[in-house]
């Protein structure tokens, strides 16, 4: 075991000085990033958060007991993807971005095409997030984009049936295993981006498909929000701290207490907004919405939706306002989640546990949609600011 990683040490090394393809760069790269929704696969929204949501808590425990779990590739109904090329001359995978995981996989829709620049490395490498592979690791150059390109140790997982051509892991450095290339932590180590962090930005849409998030590696970019950016510590509560995990807490309106303050989760591989069971409770009451058998979602009335008011998540002394704008799904989409046209639907749900259980809340793309974030792991904090859209009434 030893010899192994002594010997994957000793190949990347000798990899890395063999730098004729990397590009060195000293300022922050974006790239585009395009938001799917699966049309067979939405009607399963609510299941899928759950099931990842179950897997985050199972799948950090087991991880703690030195054992990684293999997991398939989850199909998430609503998914963010980034084009990003491997091998020389590359190929092009689409690529879930994913802030719950870490490392590069190919493993799904398309299979590891091996060019002269790969280079097998031995044993096998597991990834045990809420979306996990086991596989094998190989080291490529990786094309993010024109101006980002490097040479990183990635995972190969056998491929499946799932549309998605593997993932993109932007979590925190503490939830990878293994020898695999932490991205944006190498990228940063070998120069090639001024900063150890990655910023986010998407935006709310009622497109099932349309092109309109950005990752910026080593730095923000100043056109996609408004205002200054929070800094808010990652929590030290286990399992949130495995993840973008931070303290907080949730109110509605003026003075409804939904969730005291807690460590949550940020997620872009979530697509709701999920909390505490007991939480998820009171939120019910207070916005007098029922389940809806066929989405699994709480359903309003127009006059409930008039009267909705925001959600305040307060963390760090600086509180991010979710309107009720925010809160519903996009209604040209009801019909993609088993929805019917007209109807109102809140992407708060239930996490299926109670309060106390170290993850209390996840904050899921319909979240990041309305905030700018930032994920920094050299001072161990997620920064928000909000944006053009925070107050949007896209939905
Ligand atoms: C969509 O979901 C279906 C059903 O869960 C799954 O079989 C399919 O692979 C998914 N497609 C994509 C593009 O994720
Ligand atoms: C969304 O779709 C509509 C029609 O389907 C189109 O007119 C519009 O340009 C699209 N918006 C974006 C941002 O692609
Ligand atoms: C978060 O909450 C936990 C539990 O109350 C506490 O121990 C910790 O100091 C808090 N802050 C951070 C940054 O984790």
């Amino acid at each position: 075991m030893l010899f192994t990683t002594l010997l994957t040490a000793i190949l990347l090394i000798s990899v890395g000085v063999a730098a004729d393809h990397i590009v060195v760069r000293e300022a922050p790269v974006s790239l585009p990033i395009a938001r799917h929704l699966n049309i067979t696969g939405a009607h399963d929204l609510l299941r899928k958060d759950q099931a990842r949501a179950k897997k985050m808590f199972v799948g950090s425990k087991v991880k703690r007991s030195g054992s990684p779990a293999s997991f398939s590739v989850t199909n998430q109904a609503v998914v963010y993807g980034a084009n990003v090329g491997i091998g020389s001359p590359p190929t092009f995978y689409n690529l879930l971005i994913d802030t719950g995981c870490t490392n590069l996989w190919i493993g799904g829709g398309k299979a590891y095409v091996q060019t002269s620049s790969s280079m097998s490395l031995p044993g096998t490498v597991c990834e045990s997030c809420g979306v996990g592979f086991c596989g094998k690791e190989f080291s490529d150059i990786v094309t993010l984009s024109p101006t980002l390109v490097f040479r990183a140790s990635i995972g190969v997982a056998p491929t499946g049936s799932d549309g998605f051509d593997g993932v993109l892991g932007l979590g925190p450095p503490d939830l990878t295993t293994g020898t695999l290339t932490i991205i944006p932590d190498s990228l940063f180590s070998q120069g090639i981006i001024p900063a150890d962090l990655v910023s986010v930005s998407f935006e709310p849409t009622t497109n099932a498909s349309v092109t309109n998030g950005e990752l910026t590696f080593g730095g923000t970019d100043a056109t996609k929000f408004t205002g200054t950016i929070t800094f808010i510590p990652c929590t030290t509560t286990f399992p949130a701290s495995e993840f973008w995990g931070i303290n907080g807490s949730i109110r509605y309106g003026a003075s409804t207490t939904i969730l005291s303050t807690t460590a949550g989760i940020i997620d872009s591989g979530t697509t709701l907004v999920l909390i505490a069971t007991d939480a998820f409770n009171r939120y019910k009451s207070a916005t007098g919405g029922v389940l809806d058998a066929s989405t699994g979602l709480l359903k309003i009335t127009s006059t409930q939706f008039s009267n909705l008011q925001s959600l305040f998540f307060t963390s760090g002394g600086k509180s991010l306002e979710f309107t009720a704008n925010a809160q519903i799904w996009p209604r040209s989409l009801n019909t993609f989640i088993g929805g019917t046209a007209g109807s109102i639907y809140l992407i708060v749900n239930d996490i299926g546990s109670p309060t106390g259980s170290g993850l209390d809340f996840i904050n899921g793309y319909t979240f990041l949609e309305r905030f700018y974030a930032v994920f920094d792991t050299t001072n161990n904090r997620v920064g928000f600011a909000n944006t053009p859209f925070t107050t949007a009434t896209t939905n």
